[in-house]
């Protein structure tokens, strides 16, 4: 398992390229599923949850073309790398194995597709994961009013629709990101019509919508609360090029003002930011907004001398993202006074809080609240990365810290986050990557 080793005490400056969103890419890939010609998909990010989706794709027997060599050298010259050509001919395996599922939890965002599709659908429970229990109850009880017969014993959800699935008026009882998307795609091939309400509202959802259209789909709605889907007999082929990870952007972002540096981002999408650079700027930072339409360097941020505290809670999109919590967190700890961070979304998102205070932090959890007294004058440890996004506020800590810090397992990090350490060298970070032979 690799590591990072970490000095701290360098003032980031500089430009970097934000690679394609993860989450985008992760529905966009299960999305040919729905159609037996080719999906062509560009700007996805090289990490490891996107070859994960494509080995599932490949064990259904669907096509999987993943030019991984045009990537080494298109993510070398920065220029943008991934593509993918998908070919779903025909589905002889519509099932999700329990190896491949557990380790990538979006696996589950098949089961729509593939109900969809073929009428039949075999996928591993996705478990729970360090930030939570993460249930995919909504997922099975809007694809049962679908039409759907589903089961989910010995730890499969087992799905049957023989004479496919029909349109149903959907209200999901939370709100669901995956969610959303599987039933999106469920109801692009669905008899009639479809309305979804309480859908989730992130950038991501669109973009699958936006993808969906392309292949004949007829969604109205995508974005908003309530999306209306007209089934269609069948969906054809598309090209489309998945939107910039705005959690990488953020992260990046945070990593300027927590260094007081001067960072700008290519490829961001700033409209995909607005609670993240508005609590930014909170704290002090100074953002500059790309001209519209300029392809002149992109979104740019000046870190403040000494953040400023400021209280945040998480929210679904549009509101500040679960997924910028952590690094947020890291940003909390230099701020001059107190700053209270309250988890909204998931029931066990902290778990970076006490890697944090054995670097020196003042963090004191009380359920869903952190409180947060700065500024820490953090020191270089080892500490271990638990998830995707805490390992990225660990990264932000020991960017400030004094001296040495080595984060293990960062094979947490390289599922969302593409080659982040070359990213923050390229902006003066003293960052090495030490590659640990992997034990017996
Ligand atoms: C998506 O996860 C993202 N993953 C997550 O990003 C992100 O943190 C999350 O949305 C919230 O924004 C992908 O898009 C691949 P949810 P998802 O369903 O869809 C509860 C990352 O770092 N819930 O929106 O799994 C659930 O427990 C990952 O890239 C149910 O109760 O999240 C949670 O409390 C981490 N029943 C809340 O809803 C359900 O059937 C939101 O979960 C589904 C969800």
């Amino acid at each position: 398992m690799d590591k990072f080793v970490i000095t701290g005490g360098r003032r980031l400056e500089g430009t970097v390229a934000v690679s394609g969103a993860k989450n985008a890419a992760l529905p966009a890939m299960a999305a040919a599923l729905l159609t037996d010609q080719p999906v062509l998909l560009h700007n996805l990010p090289r990490v490891r949850d996107i070859a994960t989706m494509g080995r599932l794709l490949a064990h259904m027997q669907a096509r999987v073309e993943f030019p991984w060599h045009q990537w080494e050298s298109a993510a070398k010259t920065g220029s943008s790398p991934g593509a993918a050509r998908l070919r779903a001919e025909r589905i002889s395996h519509a099932e999700a194995p329990y190896e491949l599922v557990r380790t990538m939890r979006a696996s589950v965002l098949v089961l729509g597709p593939l109900l969809g599709r073929t009428g039949y659908a075999r996928v591993s429970l996705p478990g729970g994961c360090a930030i939570g229990a993460r249930p995919v109850d909504l997922h099975i009880k809007a694809l049962e009013q679908m039409g759907a017969e589903i089961s989910t014993e010995h730890g499969y959800i087992e799905a049957r629709a023989p004479l496919g699935l029909y349109g149903a008026h959907v209200v999901f009882e939370k709100i669901t990101v995956t969610g959303t998307e599987n039933i999106l795609m469920a109801a692009a091939l669905a008899q009639g019509e479809t309305v979804l309400e309480n859908c989730a509202r992130e950038p991501e959802v669109t973009d699958l919508a936006a993808l969906l259209q392309k292949m004949g789909a007829q969604i109205e709605g995508a974005g908003e609360a309530t999306i209306r889907v007209r089934g269609v007999e069948q969906l054809r082929g598309a090209e489309h090029s998945v939107i910039p990870d705005r959690i990488e952007a953020g992260t990046l972002l945070a990593a300027g003002a927590i260094t007081g540096g001067d960072v700008s981002l290519l490829r961001a999408e700033p409209r995909h930011l607005t609670a993240v650079l508005a609590k930014l700027q909170e704290i002090g930072a100074v953002i500059e907004l790309p001209a519209p339409n300029s392809d002149a360097a992109g979104l740019r941020i000046r870190g403040p001398a000494v953040p400023a505290p400021a209280d945040v809670s998480t929210q679904e999109y549009p509101g500040f993202p679960t997924d910028m919590q952590a690094q947020y967190m890291a940003l909390a700890t230099q701020a001059d006074g107190t700053s209270i961070i309250t988890e909204t979304i998931f029931e066990n998102r902290f778990l970076h809080a006490s890697e944090m205070a054995r670097m020196g932090a003042d963090i004191a959890i009380d359920g869903r609240r952190a409180v947060v007294r700065g500024p820490s004058r953090l020191t270089g440890t080892s500490v271990m990365a638990s998830d995707l996004r805490a390992s990225a506020g660990l990264v932000l800590a020991a960017l400030v810290a004094q001296g040495e810090t080595t984060i293990d397992r960062v094979y947490h990090i390289d599922r969302g986050y593409e080659r982040i350490e070359e990213k923050l060298c390229s902006l003066g970070a003293r960052i090495r990557r030490v590659q640990e032979p992997t034990r017996g």
